[in-house]
């Protein structure tokens, strides 16, 4: 039989597999991030030093740490204590905690691009700083977050590529699959690769189209 010219189609449902497994996990830890990296957000901000520092250290720490190593500590340091601990749960509880952080610089960034002079403003007009902060701050923020946090799906996309090491059947596991059934070195890191570029290219579009939309009201 012809090995070299396995057609890469024959083995779709892996890609098909590997696909959805790497959107699932970018689906939830984006969605546990973006709840968790509020509260870190908010924590860093705080006045109270107990709660400030823990949010800055968590921050700090994790965006100065691989996400691999990460995902390493998460699998086999919470595996000590759970066996059997599923690579799925390890990988988007890993994948989550580390988005949490960049969200929080985000919402961070999102928040000190408002002018300290708007909530003197409307400090002065009598406004409590929570209804200066929701009714004048925040809206403004918001329209610099959500772009930034669609970038973060984006990059998450990529990113959770990393969990192919623990063993998590996304697409990069995947592609390894079919290396091993087809003996074609390249062809699946190509189908790979095309496939994360039209994810990430078609969700780009639709994340700059529904952004124009935001600016015009
Ligand atoms: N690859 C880099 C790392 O391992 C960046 C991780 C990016 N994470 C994110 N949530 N955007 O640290």
């Amino acid at each position: 039989t012809n090995t070299q010219n396995v057609s890469m189609f024959h083995y779709w449902t892996y890609f098909a597999k590997g696909i959805g497994y790497t959107l699932l996990i970018t689906a939830i830890a984006v969605v546990i991030g973006i709840i968790l990296g509020t509260l870190f957000a908010m924590g860093r901000l705080s006045k109270r030093t107990f709660i400030h520092y823990p949010a800055v250290w968590y921050i700090e720490f994790v965006r100065g740490t691989p996400l691999m190593i990460q995902v390493m500590f998460v699998y086999f340091g919470v595996g000590m204590l759970w066996n059997n601990i599923p690579a799925f749960f390890a990988g988007v509880v890993a994948v989550a905690l580390n988005s949490a952080a960049y969200v929080a610089e985000i919402i961070r960034g999102g928040i000190d691009s408002v002018p300290t002079g708007q909530v003197e403003a409307a400090r002065s007009l009598g406004m409590s700083h929570r209804d200066a902060m929701q009714t004048v701050v925040l809206p403004q923020a918001v329209k610099i977050i959500w772009p930034s946090l669609g970038n973060e799906f984006i990059s998450l996309i990529k990113e959770s590529s990393i969990v192919s090491i623990i063993g998590v059947t996304d697409l990069i596991y995947q592609l390894r699959a079919v290396q091993a059934a087809t003996y074609r070195g390249v062809a699946p890191i190509a189908v790979a690769m095309i496939i994360y570029f039209i994810i990430t290219f078609t969700l780009s579009r639709i994340l700059n189209r529904a952004e124009r939309k935001m600016q015009h009201d």
